[in-house]
């Protein structure tokens, strides 16, 4: 009887858009959900193309060519969580970067208030948990033809439930581990934070909460420079957003990938 009740309790709930706008505290109602997808990023480029208005949220089960920054792939089989919100901000120029500090952040809060879990931030668009990836994020502000940008996709992938990955990120991805975990609630509070942090964009608060979680802070870090391996600590977070590192002189970063050297 008690393996039956746990076997239940652990059995994964469907994504579902009624249940996704419950936790709704915005009146956005757009949301699509698909049992399998290409990418949810893909999909929102390709609404924004065909002329269809943000905000609107696309939640896939499953991705088949989920996509990562910098060109990599996105692992993404079920019980996980693939999120695309497009958003159309009052300020359409505001920073990709800044958006993805807005989503890391909103998204280290989101799991920490639904799962109870603390994650770590890795500078700029990870989160970690027991050293291993259980998310990432990739921000894209797709031009139309005249140059414009018609919204700015917000896309996040987490791994939920995962145990099993493929051979080149068993050693550095991870899971939250938690089959019981309701996505729904969890996209309804990812949504609801997003927005009032897009909003807040320039609030100092924004920057502090990042720095708060960040893995990397007081770390040594290195990256490549025209093929030169730089090493250095990282000593800050600066307000735009980018990662401070002191070494021989001090860098400012704004792109490109870090790594941890010391954990
Ligand atoms: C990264 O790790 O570099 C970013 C990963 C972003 C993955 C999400 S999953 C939902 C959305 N659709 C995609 O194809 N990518 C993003």
């Amino acid at each position: 009887m008690t393996v039956e009740i746990d076997k239940l309790q652990k059995k994964t709930k469907k994504i579902s858009n009624f249940e996704i706008l419950k936790h709704f505290t915005n009146p956005m109602t757009d949301v699509i959900v698909y049992n399998r997808i290409d990418s949810t990023n893909t999909r929102a480029k390709d609404f924004l193309k065909e002329g269809k208005e943000p905000p609107f949220l696309l939640v896939a089960e499953e991705q088949t060519a989920g996509r990562g920054r910098h060109g990599h792939t996105f692992f993404s089989p079920e019980s996980g969580l693939y999120y695309s919100l497009v958003i159309k901000p009052a300020d359409m120029n505001l920073a990709i970067q800044k958006a993805t500090i807005a989503a890391a952040v909103s998204l280290q809060e989101s799991i920490q208030t639904i799962a109870g879990i603390s994650c770590d931030i890795k500078w700029v668009n990870d989160l970690y948990l027991n050293r291993r990836k259980i998310a990432g994020i990739l921000c894209e502000a797709p031009r139309n033809h005249d140059n414009t940008v018609s919204g700015i996709i917000i896309g996040i992938g987490i791994n939920i439930a995962q145990k099993e990955f493929p051979e080149e990120i068993k050693d550095t991805a991870g899971s939250l581990n938690r089959p019981d975990l309701d996505r729904n609630e969890l996209a309804g509070e990812l949504t609801n934070r997003i927005f009032y942090w897009i909003d807040h964009l320039n609030d100092s608060a924004l920057i502090q909460a990042y720095k708060d979680h960040s893995l990397l802070l007081g770390k040594q870090v290195s990256f490549q420079l025209n093929e030169t391996t730089i090493t250095g600590i990282a000593t800050d977070i600066n307000e735009e957003g980018n990662l401070i590192v002191q070494a021989e002189k001090v860098y400012t970063l704004n792109s490109g990938e870090v790594s941890l050297l010391s954990w």
